[in-house]
């Protein structure tokens, strides 16, 4: 690989001995695909946060990292396995959340933020199109790649902090503009009236597409919190990276635009295959005894709309929305948070249904509408998902 000066300096040890072991393993990544340099970055998004998910093992990890170097960049944290300020009113022991404390501050002893979302561009964490970035957590690559038109790979969470500390990634993947092409062609002939249907669709074609390049032809623009939906859903069944919608995001002309798009497969998606992918997603047809939202994080548009339905209702049921602690903030101030939990229901910061250990708590069914979530938490949480729109799942529970 070809290395600048600096670059072989952090790797001969002049940065030190932090960096030059961060250097060695992202060589040997670059090497593995065939990386002819590394490229610099903007920002990072680290995931392996959760306790649930990281263990003993990750924590020693971040630990040890920290007596060695800091982060040289913009880095945010993927969500944590609980609401560190609220964890006790959740139902979360103590003993788990005093190790979720320990490594979210080993995090910050480097100089990470300890934000802890998986939609760190709502909250300042937003490259520019065609910035180079490191970020793990799956639908924010997504997001990052197709709908802001930054450059991301789907990184591991120590590649991502890796690359943060060293303010440099190996340059393959979505970093070469040529590999963000469109791979297959979604004709989809239905208009969407929820976030549901979008994530049905996503989780429909992650399974067929896999790690190829997706590029929708939609009847409408989704919008930005659908697309949030649609990507997740996509890097959830799939292992997708970046998708296209054509005349919304910002780089689907050019995604069309090789030789052989022509000849690119088309598959045709209509209304029995959104219907019958829905309705694969729920496990029970019980009433929820928690509904569950903000998979990803949660817009401080999805708080309003929430607020907006639950107004002036006692909920019979718990009501959890998940988000980072500044939209949380945000919906505070916008007077949302007081209703909702007038309602009875919570906005709850920093983690997810996936990553919190739910599965300790006294909850059987979970309500959804995420197509990410319903497929994950059966098995993550091993709990039953209902998987429906935000005002059918409110409905459920009042
Ligand atoms: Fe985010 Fe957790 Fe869903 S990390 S995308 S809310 S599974």
């Amino acid at each position: 690989m070809q290395l600048t000066k600096y670059e072989e300096d952090m790797l001969n040890g002049e940065y030190g001995e932090g960096k030059a072991e961060c250097m060695e393993i992202l060589l040997s990544l670059g090497k593995i695909y065939d990386a002819e340099k590394m490229i610099p970055i903007t920002s990072a998004q680290v995931s392996g946060v959760s306790y649930k998910t990281i263990g003993d093992a990750g924590l020693e990890f971040v630990v040890d990292l920290g007596q060695k170097a800091d982060v040289e960049l913009e880095t945010m944290l993927n969500p944590a396995g609980v609401d560190i300020e609220n964890w006790k009113e959740l139902g979360f022991s103590e003993e788990f959340t005093r190790k979720q404390i320990d490594i979210i501050e080993g995090y910050e002893s480097i100089g990470v933020m300890s934000t802890c979302t998986c939609t760190p561009y709502l909250i300042g964490n937003t490259p520019l199109l065609h910035e180079h970035v490191a970020w793990s957590e799956s639908s924010a690559v997504c997001y990052v790649n197709s709908v802001i038109g930054a450059r991301s790979n789907r990184e591991g969470g120590p590649s991502a902090l890796l690359a943060a500390i060293v303010g440099r990634t190996p340059f393959y993947g979505n970093h070469i503009l040529e590999n963000r092409k469109a791979d297959m062609i979604f004709d989809v002939d239905y208009n969407f009236e929820n976030e549901a249907e979008i994530g049905a669709l996503g989780y429909y074609v992650g399974q067929i597409v896999n790690n190829k390049n997706p590029y929708f032809k939609l009847n409408s623009n989704p919008g930005r919190n659908n697309l949030k939906t649609l990507g997740a859903a996509l890097a959830s069944s799939g292992a997708v990276s970046i998708y296209h919608v054509e005349d919304v995001t910002p780089e689907a002309d050019f995604a069309q635009n090789h030789e052989s798009y022509d000849e690119t497969e088309v598959v045709n998606v209509d209304e029995n295959i959104i219907k019958d992918t829905l309705s694969s997603l729920s496990t029970t047809d019980s009433i929820p005894d928690l509904v569950c939202l903000g998979c990803p994080h949660a817009s401080i548009t999805e708080i309003q709309k929430v607020a907006q339905l639950v107004e002036g209702k006692k909920l019979q049921k718990d009501l959890w929305i998940c988000t980072s602690k500044a939209i949380k903030a945000i919906s505070k101030q916008c007077g949302y948070l007081d209703i909702i939990e007038a309602a009875g229901g919570k906005i709850v910061s920093d983690t997810c249904m996936v990553v919190a250990p739910v599965e300790e708590l006294d909850y059987e069914v979970i309500g959804v509408n995420s197509a990410k979530a319903a497929n994950y938490v059966p098995n993550m949480c091993k709990l039953d998902v209902v998987y429906d729109t935000v005002e059918n799942l409110i409905d459920l529970i009042t």
